[in-house]
């Protein structure tokens, strides 16, 4: 009898271990997946942004250009000479510093000086038709090269 209520103590303990295991290794996993995505931001849909058009994101702190190939490219609105926020240039279809008359154009490259290197840009991914960019990383540059932009 003393045997058979120890074998079943055992059983109990090793069911109720591997139960909790299970959710340790659940939670774990789930904890990845949500921590990484939560670095990116989500842009939205691929099907949203139309050709050869500019989208401003404050919350962001970039620009989203989408090109007339379809590539997107997301770029930072700090200025590359001391930082100050950039603004579109309509008429350009680039970008103009306000503090020291940096000019850039629709690829981000410097026009005219201060500035000196084209405007940083973030890692673009599109998975299943949404657009993440990766604020946290900026990509310095030295040009623009088509091998930059991102495609759906
Ligand atoms: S900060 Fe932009 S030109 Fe100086």
């Amino acid at each position: 009898m003393k045997v058979n209520r120890r074998k079943f103590i055992k059983r109990l303990l090793i069911v109720a271990a591997s139960v909790e295991a299970i959710f340790l290794l659940k939670d774990g996993v789930s904890k990845v997946d949500t921590s990484s995505s939560k670095d990116l931001f989500n842009a939205g849909r691929v099907d949203s942004f139309e050709k050869n058009k500019l989208y401003p994101f404050s919350t962001g702190q970039f620009f989203l250009k989408r090109y007339e190939d379809g590539g997107f490219l997301a770029l930072s609105v700090k200025c590359t000479h001391l930082g100050c926020i950039i603004n579109t240039n309509s008429k350009s279809g680039g970008f103009n510093c306000p503090c020291h008359a940096s000019q850039f154009n629709q690829f981000g490259e410097v026009l005219s000086a201060p500035a000196t290197r084209p405007l940083d840009i973030f890692p673009i991914t599109i998975e299943n038709g949404e657009i993440w960019v990766d604020t946290k990383k900026p990509v310095k540059r030295s040009n623009f090269s088509k091998s930059q932009l991102s495609y759906a």
